[in-house]
């Protein structure tokens, strides 16, 4: 990792852990996911060799900025989702100084609409980090990008493990996916798509 990459990555962690101290505006609040998550997501990009990345919820970039870098390292990009204009603002600050704005696709657009339009297949690895309560109504077109081999991992697993409760059992109950948790940060969901 570079060490310009290293400083925005821990000015973004201090300033996501200030700011979401001092608001309680849903809206306002980064949400960031942990450095040991970051950590994680890296090494599943690697070891899967994951090209085709899709990350839906954005917030700052903190999380795009793990997936870009590894992204990068095996000769892929992100596509990234997010459908608040202030967090777009913000993102778009975040990539423009990351030196990893080639391999980044910031998409201004709500993840159902974008999952919607999204080709069969079109990901090998997809993280799902945004509105909880949304995730069963995705869940047809989020199966559906995701290729045969391919890897969905959602965040909030154990912080908010009543909420995630339908979603974690659709999932379970496909039985084209093979899933496990897997307790780093705020826990890990991880969903493989093992026939199509
Ligand atoms: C938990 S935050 C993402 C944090 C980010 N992954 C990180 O760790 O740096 C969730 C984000 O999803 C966005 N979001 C919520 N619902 C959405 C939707 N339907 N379409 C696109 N983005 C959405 C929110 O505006 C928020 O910025």
């Amino acid at each position: 990792m570079s060490d310009a990459l290293e400083t925005l990555k821990t000015e973004l962690e201090r300033f996501g852990e200030a700011n979401d101290a001092a608001t309680n505006e849903r809206p306002r609040l980064m949400l960031n996911i942990t450095r040991d998550t970051g950590e994680f997501l890296s090494v599943m990009v690697r070891g899967t060799v994951a090209r085709r990345v899709l990350e839906i919820g954005t917030s700052n970039g903190y999380s795009t900025l793990w997936l870009a870098e590894a992204a990068k390292a095996v000769g892929g990009s992100v596509t990234t989702v997010e459908f608040a204009e202030y967090k777009v603002k913000l993102a778009s600050a975040t990539f423009s100084r990351s030196g990893l704005s080639p391999f980044i696709t910031l998409v201004h657009d709500d993840a159902g609409h974008l999952l919607q339009h999204g080709d069969a297949g079109a990901y090998d690895l997809v993280f799902l980090d945004s509105e909880r309560p949304e995730y069963p109504g995705w869940w047809p077109q989020l199966r559906r990008v995701i290729r045969p081999g391919g890897l969905l991992i959602v965040d909030n697993a154990t912080s908010h493990a009543e909420q995630m409760a339908p979603f974690v059992d659709l999932v379970k109950a496909d039985p084209a996916f093979t899933t496990c948790l897997v307790p780093v940060g705020k826990g890990e969901f991880l969903a493989v798509k093992t026939s199509s």
